[in-house]
């Protein structure tokens, strides 16, 4: 492959790592990376596999629209360019290994642990820590473990979050213009050259959204939960949040 609209071509010269739903691949620039999107699904930490037709191409769509949206709104993220269908061209980025997790309304495992009713409309967002590794089944933490582990200090944590809730203060509105309720969603960060910027994807397999006239689930639960119709509501809110 060999993409010309930049200054110089942009190739794929090694994969760096197969993940669950995307490639990563070193560049001749060691600064950036291209993710590639693929059509793998897999659900309760690889315990659930399937694949998602064209929900790479989506993804990928969504993702590069809403981190172009997220940057004009002084988000500082990976995002380059959208190289093509598939291909994200991103700063290369030392993944910090937390996830955050930022929830509006009661949905998945707040339900499971905590006992709320689903759909419970939160008076504060509630921001979660996640530890990323799949072994350990990415289990809830605080700064506390983050800080003990090595991951990251507890300014960068303090980073991780403020980001975080100013992401979701400019997610939440974007989304309800498109008749979308953000229910909640899962954030990646990584270092490059002394900032911490926003990487990965945002996706409906990384957030939950519910049409807000009907209350349908337009995300991974649909796969996760066996609801069928998983590639029409990928390809719904992908038409919400390019058309408009
Ligand atoms: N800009 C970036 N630089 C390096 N790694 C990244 C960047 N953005 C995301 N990643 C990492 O690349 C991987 C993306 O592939 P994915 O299929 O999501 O993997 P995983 O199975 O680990 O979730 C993730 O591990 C993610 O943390
Ligand atoms: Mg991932």
């Amino acid at each position: 492959m060999n993409i010309t609209k930049h200054m110089q071509p942009m190739n794929k010269t090694q994969l760096l790592h197969e993940g669950k739903a995307k490639k990563v691949w070193a560049t001749e620039d060691p600064d950036l990376i291209i993710q590639e999107f693929k059509d793998d699904a897999t659900a309760f930490n690889n315990k659930k596999r399937g694949s998602i037709a064209d929900k790479g191409v989506t993804n990928n769509a969504i993702s590069c629209r809403l981190f172009t949206m997220l940057g004009e709104n002084g988000i500082p993220t990976h995002l380059v360019d959208k190289l093509n269908d598939r291909d994200m061209l991103c700063k290369s980025l030392d993944i910090i290994k937390v996830e955050v997790v930022t929830r509006n309304i009661a949905a998945g495992s707040l339900v499971r642990r905590y006992g709320f009713a689903e759909g419970t409309v939160l008076e504060k967002p509630i921001i979660e820590l996640y530890l990323k590794n799949d072994d350990l089944d990415d289990p809830l933490m605080n700064e506390d473990h983050a800080v003990a582990l090595g991951i990251a200090t507890y300014e960068e944590v303090a980073v991780l979050k403020e980001l975080a809730a100013k992401i979701n203060a400019l997610l939440k509105p974007w989304f309800a213009e498109r008749k979308l309720r953000l229910v909640d969603f899962k954030l990646e960060f990584g270092r490059h050259k002394g900032q911490i910027l926003l990487g990965d994807e945002i996706s409906p397999d990384t957030c939950r959204f519910w049409d807000a006239e009907t209350g349908e689930k337009l995300d991974k639960d649909r796969f996760r939960l066996d609801l069928g119709g998983v590639e029409d509501a990928y390809s719904e809110v992908k038409k919400r949040v390019l058309e408009l």
